[in-house]
């Protein structure tokens, strides 16, 4: 049997996201359920987390099991990822034998590695989870990588909650906000991934065509909507993207052609703080709601009206982190 990884939503089937949806709103409405009874997960953390971290522990607990939590380079041994390199550096040991070893411990192996910022040639390849993918005999999970997975779901489970089952033809606007650092493209990724699998008329709203997204993930978004019936536009301009939309999604990411070389991409990101969320913004939308992934600068990306609005479904989406993680852990840990 092939061993089944979450390391993208679009290896996995429409009916197979219904379904894990499905099971997270059975977990939101009853904790019950010892899926992992006597099972455990390795929860690597190559970056920072604060949601990630304490859902998938929380998550596990709940299902009976156990999550150890490991960070590479800190609290655990750096980690070499080269094929045949001659390790005289800082790293100590292989993934080959990470993955081994931790795979004979735990059941699951869930990874968070954000791109280093200076190739986006090389960080496109996600080297680490599919090295991860490759040497681990358990299923490998997706916790943050060049894409957020577990986001998605987290963000289409909560616009389901309040705009209804069916979204298609739901006009979605996933806009570019400021940020004073250059930040990862994995949640706009997978906002785009997400909103356009499940048919909604979706619109990338940012400054200018270097802010617009991988290829990759501009032609997958493509792929979804010839399949599900949705739309993708991108657009540069804020006010005819906003108007009349029911779902507006903010994030803020570094421009890919500008990798390596963050002080070119200075000025652009400078001018362009007036992508902030605000309620001027808000009003032109179809009462539109509004949601982010948390972390969020209040008054930089979104403004606290905003925030602070019943539009805003933020704390909703990082509640579902928590279903939808343990709707994963369940049907992963259940394989075989
Ligand atoms: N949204 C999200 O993944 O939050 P953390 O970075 O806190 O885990």
């Amino acid at each position: 049997m092939t061993l089944r990884h979450f390391l993208t939503t679009q290896d996995w089937s429409r009916a197979e996201l219904d379904g894990l949806l499905e099971q997270a709103a059975a977990f939101k409405r009853s904790r019950a359920g010892r899926q992992l009874e006597g099972k455990a997960i390795a929860l690597l953390f190559f970056n920072p987390s604060m949601r990630t971290r304490t859902s998938f522990e929380l998550g596990a607990h709940q299902l009976g099991g156990k999550a150890i939590v490991l960070a590479p380079g800190k609290d655990a041994w750096p980690i070499e990822f080269e094929v045949g390199t001659v390790m005289d550096g800082e790293t100590e040991e292989h993934i080959a034998e990470v993955a081994r070893v931790l795979s004979r411990y735990v059941d699951l192996i869930a990874v968070r590695a954000f791109p280093k910022f200076q190739d986006w040639s090389v960080d496109r390849e996600d080297r680490v989870i599919h090295a991860f993918a490759r040497h681990a005999t358990v299923p490998v999970i997706n916790m943050e990588t060049i894409t957020h997975p577990c986001q998605e779901l987290a963000h289409i489970q909560a616009l389901r909650e309040h705009l209804g089952a069916d979204l298609t033809g739901r006009k979605y606007v996933l806009t570019w906000t400021y940020h004073p650092k250059p930040l990862n493209t994995a949640v706009a990724n997978s906002a785009l991934l997400i909103a356009t699998r499940f048919g909604m008329d979706v619109t990338l709203l940012c400054p200018d065509e270097d802010y617009l997204l991988d290829p990759r993930y501009m032609d997958f978004a493509r792929q979804n909507v010839a399949e599900s019936g949705g739309r993708l536009t991108v657009s540069h301009d804020i006010e005819s993207a906003y108007r009349g939309a029911d779902v507006v999604y903010a994030k803020s990411w570094g421009a890919l052609p500008y990798f390596g070389r963050w002080d070119a991409e200075r000025p652009v990101r400078e001018a362009s703080k007036h992508f902030i969320v605000d309620e001027a913004k808000m009003a032109l939308t179809n009462n539109g709601l509004f949601s982010h992934c948390l972390p969020l600068r209040r008054n930089v990306k979104a403004t606290d009206a905003v925030m602070d609005s019943p539009a805003c479904i933020a704390i909703d989406e990082a509640e579902n982190r928590l279903h939808v993680q343990k709707a994963i852990m369940a049907t992963l840990a259940g394989q075989g």
